[in-house]
C-alpha cells in the first residue's frame, strides 16, 4: 500500500517536472494565438455568469444557465430516486463545476439543502477528494470544489447535498430536496426577448440588477429613470429571479430591496374590511400576503418603512439602508 502510494508521488513528481520542461514553449505558443485570432475576430464569449428565465426547452419552472437547464425539485426524496428523476427529465442531479456554477445553483435553492449529483466512490474513502465522481459523469478537473468533510461521522454518509454553498456528506436514508440538470435542446442562444439589452424578461416583464447597492430613495429614482419601478413580486418565478439576477455576489442569501411601500398609518379596504398596510410602488396593488414575512416581521414602528427579500421571504428594513436592487418594468 505504501509502495504504491510512493509510486504515486513519484509518478506525480516525474510529471510535474516534465510540466515544468515544457514551460519554455508555451511562450510561442501564446504568440501565435493573436496572429490567428487578426486573421478571424473570435465570437464574443458566451455570457459566461447570467441566467435566462423561460428560456430552456422546458418549462417555465426550468432556469438556464450556460449550456444547461436547471430545476430545482421541492418535494423531498433519497439520493438514488431523485437521479432517477432528474434522469427521466432528460439529465441527472446537477453536477457543479467551478464557482459560478456553486453560487447559481446555491441561490437556485434559497441556500437550502439540497441533493447534488455528487457521491463517494469508496464509502471508506469519505474523507479523500479523489473518491468522489459526479452522476453524470462530468469529470471537469478544476481544482474548485467546495467539499466540506467537518460532518462525516460514518461510512453510511456517501451522498452529497449542497447547502449555503458547501458541500456536505449526508446519508442513504436521507430524504432532500434535489436540483435536476439537463442539457438545453433549445437553440444556444438565448431567445430574443422584448427587453433592453441586460433587462432580462420573465412573464411580460422586464428585470435588470445594476451592479450597486443603494438607498431605497436611490433605487426608486434610479429604476423611475428607466421606466421601471423597483421590482414588485407575485408569484415565486418573480422572487426567485430577483435572487438570481446577479450571480457575482459569493453571499447566500443576500438582502435585494422590494418595491413595497409601508403606509403610515395603515388603511382599511372597504371590500374586505382588512387593513392595508403595504403596496407595491409600481401600483400593481395592495400587499395581500405574498411573499410571505419572516418571524418577527414586520417592524411596525414608525422609521422602518421599507421591505427587503432575504431567500424566499421579507422582512422590514429602514430605507435609508444600502442594498441590492432591481428594476422592473412591463415588456
Ligand atoms: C415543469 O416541469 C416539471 C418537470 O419537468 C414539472 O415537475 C413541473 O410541474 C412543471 N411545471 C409547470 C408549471 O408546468
Ligand atoms: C484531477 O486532478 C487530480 C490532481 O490534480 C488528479 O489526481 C486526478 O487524476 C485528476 N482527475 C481527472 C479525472 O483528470
Ligand atoms: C465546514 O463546515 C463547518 C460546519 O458547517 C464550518 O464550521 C466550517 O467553517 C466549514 N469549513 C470550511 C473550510 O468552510
Amino acid at each position: 500500500m505504501q509502495a504504491a502510494l510512493l509510486i504515486i508521488l513519484t509518478l506525480a513528481f516525474a510529471s510535474s517536472n516534465a510540466a515544468a520542461s515544457v514551460k519554455p514553449l508555451a511562450q510561442p505558443l501564446k504568440a501565435a494565438v493573436p496572429v490567428k485570432a487578426a486573421a478571424a475576430p473570435p465570437p464574443p464569449p458566451p455570457p459566461q455568469d447570467e441566467v435566462f428565465f423561460g428560456q430552456c426547452s422546458r418549462n417555465k419552472s426550468w432556469v438556464v444557465f450556460r449550456d444547461y437547464c436547471y430545476l430545482y425539485v421541492e418535494n423531498r426524496d433519497y439520493w438514488y430516486t431523485a437521479n432517477e428523476y432528474c434522469k427521466r427529465q432528460g439529465g441527472y442531479l446537477a453536477s457543479i463545476t467551478d464557482k459560478a456554477e456553486n453560487i447559481f445553483v446555491s441561490k437556485l435553492t434559497y441556500c437550502e439543502s439540497v441533493w447534488t449529483g455528487r457521491y463517494a466512490v469508496d464509502v471508506d474513502k469519505l474523507r479523500e477528494p479523489d473518491n468522489y465522481r459526479w452522476s453524470d459523469g462530468q469529470t471537469s478537473n478544476s481544482s474548485y470544489h467546495a467539499h466540506n468533510f467537518s460532518r462525516i461521522i460514518g461510512y453510511h454518509q456517501p451522498l452529497i447535498s449542497l447547502e449555503d454553498r458547501f458541500w456536505y456528506n449526508n446519508l442513504y436514508h436521507a430524504k432532500q430536496k434535489f436540483v435536476c440538470k439537463v442539457p438545453n435542446l433549445g437553440s444556444g442562444t438565448p431567445a430574443p426577448t422584448p427587453c433592453p439589452t441586460n433587462w432580462k424578461y420573465l412573464n411580460g416583464y422586464c428585470f435588470f440588477m445594476p451592479k450597486f447597492a443603494a438607498t431605497y430613495i436611490e433605487a426608486d429614482f434610479y429604476c423611475n429613470g428607466r421606466g421601471a419601478h423597483v421590482a414588485s413580486l407575485h408569484n415565486d418565478l418573480e422572487v426567485r429571479a430577483l435572487i438570481l439576477l446577479d450571480l457575482s455576489t459569493d453571499e447566500c442569501p443576500v438582502d435585494v430591496w422590494t418595491g413595497l411601500l409601508k403606509l403610515n398609518p395603515c388603511r382599511i379596504d372597504y371590500s374586505t374590511g382588512a387593513s392595508v398596510c403595504y403596496r407595491w410602488s409600481d401600483r400593481s396593488g395592495d400587499y395581500r400576503g405574498f411573499p410571505a414575512w419572516q418571524t418577527d416581521n414586520p417592524n411596525n414602528d414608525l422609521v422602518t418603512n421599507c421591505v427587503a427579500l432575504n431567500g424566499r421571504k421579507i422582512k422590514s428594513a429602514r430605507c435609508h439602508e444600502r442594498l441590492r436592487f432591481a428594476c422592473k418594468k412591463k415588456a
